[in-house]
């Protein structure tokens, strides 16, 4: 049973509304994170959401949502290209797991193309924006039917 979901974001995440909305949108984190409450409360599901702009930080945070939380939706940023630390954290919880983002990180430059989370995620949620963390929530929820 999915009750609770950890929401992880990475780095710059904080930073959103303020850096390349073109890509990104206009939504801010905060806002993010109200779209996200809400739509786990209509699944009657609670949620931490959470970002850093340190690696360590998000291994930590990996490895205690372990025994705290039933699944994690994770947008791992700029982490996602370089990060085994994050990979290995990740594939350690046995969560079900969730990578979004909220750009289409196939469309563009091609160091974005290799994701290190994908391959310990369940699903692969990108280009869709805001609407990706929903979908993720959605689909986390589902399992519980
Ligand atoms: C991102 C895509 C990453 O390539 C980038 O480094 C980010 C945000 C996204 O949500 O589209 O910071 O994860």
């Amino acid at each position: 049973m999915i009750k609770n979901i950890f929401i992880l974001n990475g780095p710059n995440l904080n930073m959103l509304g303020k850096r390349e909305a073109d890509i990104y949108g206009s939504s801010t984190l905060a806002d993010i994170k109200d779209i996200c409450e809400e739509q786990a409360k209509t699944h009657g599901i609670t949620i931490d959401f959470k970002q850093s702009n340190s690696e360590g930080q998000m291994v930590d945070w990996i490895q205690d949502a372990k025994d705290n939380f039933d699944a994690i939706i994770i947008n791992p940023a700029a982490y996602t290209h370089t990060s085994i630390a994050i990979h290995d954290a990740l594939r350690t919880t046995n969560l079900p797991i969730i990578e979004v983002h909220l750009s289409n990180i196939y469309k563009r430059e091609e160091f974005r193309h290799k994701s290190y989370v994908s391959p310990v995620a369940n699903g692969v949620i990108c280009g869709l924006g805001t609407s990706g963390y929903k979908m993720a929530i959605s689909a986390l929820a589902e399992q519980n039917n």
